[in-house]
């Protein structure tokens, strides 16, 4: 037969006929905006590595979040960047910080935003490990066990300044069973647990970093992090924090670890969510700003790339500038 018999491009022949037939489509709904926040009043620093990324005080940040929700975006996810730091991380649990401070605002501004904390010691620790350091045989690593109270503390002191869902990010070996616990035992029965079950030590947070200001010192996160070639881990990580109380989870990176999204996606029956992480914003914007890429297209591209992998929730930068190309 000299023409073909099945014609896919027949449903491809306008914008409508392709919209109809549609299999993955993004809603605001989807996104969650991270926002960085620091002490002050009236400030809104730019992050070099971030542009279109801010650190901002307070005040700034109830403004971001106002435009977030104006968007349909319902929900936003905060990191601190607090004033002092220690080697413990105990500014980490000042009911004063940053982050508890802003939680606050936020739900007094706009109750039914979703307000979504990062729960980890690296912001907060003098060297920039998520956890304080031991050294054993001349070895340094992060003292899993005395992390997890740590951890706990933080997660209470967001969950009393009305954190909605706290996002443990440390990767610490036991840390969702810990922190539930501490919650229970506080009456924080109704808050949800985000667990950054499966989070690959990458090349991807440089960007981050520097805005967070949580580089650490010495030394990498390959000792907690998880080793990018490792998929069957990654699912290892994902049942043990459901079995320890997660309720939802979370891959991160997105784009490098697209693959295990889906197999997490398969495996489990609760939310998954992946995070779009700085290094991915940042080689889109440089790249948009280099003239080497439409912006735009290539975002929603990246977007669309991991909600057809199976993510219900995306952690981006996007979010806002996302939003309105959809709106
Ligand atoms: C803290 C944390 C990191 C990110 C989220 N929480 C950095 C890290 O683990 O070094 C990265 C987010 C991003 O790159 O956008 N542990």
């Amino acid at each position: 037969m000299p023409f073909p018999e099945e014609r896919p491009r027949r449903l491809r022949r306008t914008a409508t006929l392709r919209s109809m037939v549609r299999e993955t489509q993004l809603s605001p709904t989807n996104f969650v905006l991270p926002l960085f926040v620091r002490a002050g009043k009236g400030e809104k620093r730019p992050i070099a590595t971030m542009p279109g990324v801010f650190q901002s005080s307070v005040d700034v940040i109830v403004a971001q979040a106002r435009e977030a929700w104006s968007l349909g975006v319902p929900s936003v996810l905060l990191f601190g960047i607090p004033e002092t730091k220690d080697a413990v991380g105990s500014s980490g649990w000042d009911p004063d910080g940053p982050v508890p401070r802003a939680v606050a605002a936020i739900k007094d501004a706009l109750p039914e935003l979703v307000v979504i904390t990062d729960v980890c010691m690296c912001e907060y620790t003098d060297h920039g490990h998520c956890g304080p350091l031991e050294t054993r045989h001349g070895r340094t690593d992060v003292n899993n066990d005395a992390t997890l109270d740590l951890l706990a503390k933080e997660a209470i002191c967001h969950a009393r300044a009305g954190a909605d869902i706290i996002a443990p990010s440390d990767m610490m070996d036991g840390r969702i069973g810990a922190i539930r616990g501490a919650l229970d035992d506080e009456g924080f029965g109704e808050i949800a647990i985000l667990s950054y079950a499966a989070k690959f030590a990458s090349a991807f947070y440089g960007p981050f970093r520097d805005a967070a200001e949580s580089t650490p010192k010495e030394g990498d996160r390959r000792g907690y992090q998880m080793d990018p070639g490792n998929r069957r881990e990654a699912l290892r990580e994902v049942r043990l924090d459901l079995d320890e109380g997660a309720d939802m989870i979370m891959v991160k990176p997105a784009l490098s670890y697209l693959d295990v999204i889906r197999e997490v996606r398969d495996l489990v029956d609760v939310p998954v969510a992946a995070y779009n992480v700085s290094g991915e914003y940042a080689m889109v914007k440089s790249a948009a700003a280099a003239g080497l890429i439409d912006e735009t297209r290539a975002m929603m591209e990246v977007l669309l790339s991991i909600k057809r992998a199976g993510a219900d929730l995306i952690l981006t930068y996007h979010a806002i500038d996302a939003a309105k190309a959809l709106g």
